[in-house]
Parts: C-alpha cells; structure tokens; sequence
C-alpha cells in the first residue's frame, strides 16, 4: 500500500476540521507579530492568544492552522534522532465554544478513523491535580468515553500537563497528551509497573512518542497567583506534523519520513553519501536536513543573517549546517543553498511564500555559508600550525579549540568536529 504522504495527512487534517465548521488561518510568520516577547513563532497557538486575552474578538469561534514553527532551544541537540528545530504544528481551537468532550472526541476520531490508527496504540496523559486545580477527572471521563482503556490514562505533574498562562497572568489550564506505543519490544521496562517507563516518564521515550497535545484553556491566573475559572473556557491543540507522519507511515523517527527523504537525496546527489552509511555522516546529514528547513522558512519570513536576536539564530543555523556539510561532507556553500532549494521544491505548494523567496534563499545561504567556510579555513590553517608547534602533544582529544569569527562570536569549530 502507497504511504500517506505528510501533505496528506496535513490536508485530511485540515478538511477533517473544515467539515466541522473551523475557518482556516494561514500559518502566522516565524517572526511574532506585534510580540516583543518571543523571539520565533513557536506553536499554533501564538497567533490566536489576542483572543484567548479576550483582547480581540475573533471572527469565528473555532479556528484552524498548519503552523510552521521554529524552536531555538534545540539547536545545540539537533543531529540526534529526535530534535528538530522547524517542525510544522497542525492545530484546532475553540474560543469560548466547544470544550473538552468535542476537542477530545474529534482528536480521537481523526487519529483512529481518518488516519487509520489503531486504537490499542493510543495512550493518554491527562494532569493529575495539585494544590490548584484538581486532577482533570473530566478528560478522564471523556477518554474512558472513547473507548480508552483507564490504565492508559496516566495523571502527570503541572510541568508535563499544563500550558500558560502566556505571561504572569491570563488564561491557563490543564491539558491532555495523545501518545503513539511503539510496542513493548521498544520498550524499557512495563509502563504499568512504573510509570517512568510510560508515556512523558523519563524513560518512555524509547517505546512512546506524544504527537498530540489538547490544551483546555479552563483558569485564569490573577496577580496574586491564584486561580479562578474563565467564564469563556478555551480549546488550543497542537499535532506534530512530522512525529504524526513518523507514525502513520510506520517509521520509527521523523528523519525517515517524506519530510526529509527528498534532502537527503539532494545531498546523496552532491555527495554520494546516504543516512545509515556511518554515525558521524548520520549526524551531519540529519543537521543540515533540519536546518535546511529552517534557513529556507527563516529567509521566506524575511529574516536575514546578523549578530542579534533571530538573525542570529539564522546565522547559527546556516553556519552549524555548513560546518557539518563542508567538514564531513564536503559539500560547497552553493551545494547547501541546494539543498534549501529543495525545501522550496517540496513544501512551496502549501507555504507560497517559499516559492516568491526561491532566489533570496539561493542567495542568503550561498553567501553566509561562503563567509563561513573562508572562517573556518582560515582557523584550520591556524591550529594546524599549532599543532605543529606542539610536538608530542595531544592532539586531538584535548585541544579546545575555539574558533570566533569577526564579531567575537564563536564558530563552533571545536572537539565537536575534531574528536568523531
Ligand atoms: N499550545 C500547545 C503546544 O504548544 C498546543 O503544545
């Protein structure tokens, strides 16, 4: 059988939702708007907080989006398996509408019915309770409803199952975790024994991965940091694009889904080298796949590279990914630029703003990746001089190396690179 393609499941999502009666928002920019407090949009939710507030008035009480989405604090972990820092976040809200039994019901349905999940792969996590609101028995109740089996309905903390409010004070509330089982085999210990091998326990990241997360915007925080209930409760949900694909299409990782194949056969082309030839290539290709993606969606949003706040956050990214594509895959800077092109090829049917922008992405990453490259072969030609110096000495295991390029701002050319 064919696999659902990721802009399969990005469509059925959003028609599901169409059909009952949510309006379609076009993904909001990376860059926040009129939001001095975030750097880079972050989840779907960030553009419909006005409403939430109560600030605006929104057109339409339920709403829906395909948001693309930038998280920084990832960057340094990505090359592993799992951390991305684009992702795209599909997402249904309600604002003062429907509530927990619709949210929970449709979430269900869409998964199990549309997506043709199997139920008995599906667990839940709902939040426990603590001194300030009690244990969601509500969500509880609606999962049961569904036909979930109660021991997969696990209680977590505050930290795991609750979001806001967005700032000190505003709308918050508890909220509930879809997780896909990738079967006892993956597993490292029964979740039934000990919860910390469950889904959002310490070690449940081997057999369980979330893909979707329900927020029932149902309290509001006041200054004095308690909490009353918000007369116009609230739905705000996030499914994960390329964990939902990993799943539907019967992969273990986000890497080896549609998303990504297409730039790894970019570089396969440039490089002859593929996913699986060797650990240290795995790393540096899955690298400049997932920043690829993020470099392309950042130059679309009209960020540019510099020394300050997200145009840092682009340069980094360019320049993290041209690291790992020049030193181990010696790729050239127009080579990367190449493979963000792809980007453009693959997701400017649905984000258009990549297509209008195909020749600045062209242009940006060729000429920061090049700039690049000269910082790095010029601080390669220092250590190796210094190295030459050092005459027995014990290179390369303990030669911290840093490198900094005009600004004082470090390259990252260090044991990273030198000790694989
Ligand atoms: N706003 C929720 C999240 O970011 C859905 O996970």
């Amino acid at each position: 059988m064919e696999r659902m393609k990721s802009s399969e499941i990005r469509r059925r999502f959003l028609d599901f939702f169409a059909e009952r009666a949510h309006r379609l928002y076009p993904s909001a920019s990376l860059i926040p708007h009129d939001d001095p407090t975030v750097l880079l949009t972050t989840g779907g939710v960030q553009q419909f907080i006005p409403y939430f507030l109560g600030h605006d008035s929104p057109p339409s009480p339920r709403a829906m989006s395909a948001q693309k989405c930038f998280r920084t604090p990832d960057i340094e972990a990505v090359g592993d398996w799992h951390h991305l820092t684009f992702f795209e976040m599909l997402g249904n809200f309600s604002f003062g509408d429907y509530f927990k039994k619709e949210a929970i019901g449709w979430a269900w349905d869409f998964l199990t019915e549309e997506l043709g999940l199997p139920p008995e792969r599906l667990w839940i996590t709902i939040f426990e309770g603590d001194e300030d609101a009690p244990e969601d028995l509500e969500a509880k109740q609606f999962w049961i409803g569904v036909g979930v089996p109660e021991h997969k309905i696990l209680g977590l903390p505050k930290s795991e199952n609750w979001w806001g409010p967005p700032g000190e004070t505003g709308p918050c509330g508890p909220c509930s975790e879809i997780y896909y089982d990738y079967g006892e085999e993956a597993g490292l210990g029964d979740p039934l024994d000990d919860p910390k091998y469950g889904p959002g326990g310490d070690e449940g990241d081997a057999r369980f991965l979330e893909i979707w997360n329900l927020v029932f915007n149902q309290y509001e925080q006041l200054k004095n940091k308690s909490f009353v209930p918000l007369s116009k409760t609230g739905i705000d949900t996030g499914l994960g694009l390329e964990r939902t694909t990993a799943v539907v299409q019967g992969v273990r990782y986000v890497y080896d889904t549609d998303l990504y194949a297409p730039l790894f056969e970019k570089i396969r082309e440039y490089t002859g080298v593929s996913l699986g030839d060797a650990q240290p290539t795995d790393r540096a290709l899955r690298i400049v796949a997932d920043h690829a993606r993020g470099m392309a969606f950042l130059i679309a949003d009209g960020v540019r590279p510099g020394n300050q706040r997200r145009e840092y956050v682009l340069r980094r990214i360019i320049r993290r990914a041209m690291l790992q594509a020049y030193a181990r895959l010696s790729m050239r800077p127009g080579q990367l630029a190449g493979v963000a092109g792809v980007v453009v090829d693959y997701m400017g049917d649905f984000y258009g703003e990549l297509r209008s922008a195909r020749e600045e992405i062209r242009r940006v990453v060729t000429e920061e990746a090049a700039r690049f490259v000269e910082i790095y072969d010029s601080g390669m030609l220092l250590l190796e001089t210094e190295i030459g110096r050092m005459q027995g000495g014990n290179f390369p295991g303990d030669v911290a190396f840093a490198l900094h390029d005009t600004h004082g701002f470090p390259v990252e050319v260090t044991r990273e690179v030198l000790a694989e």
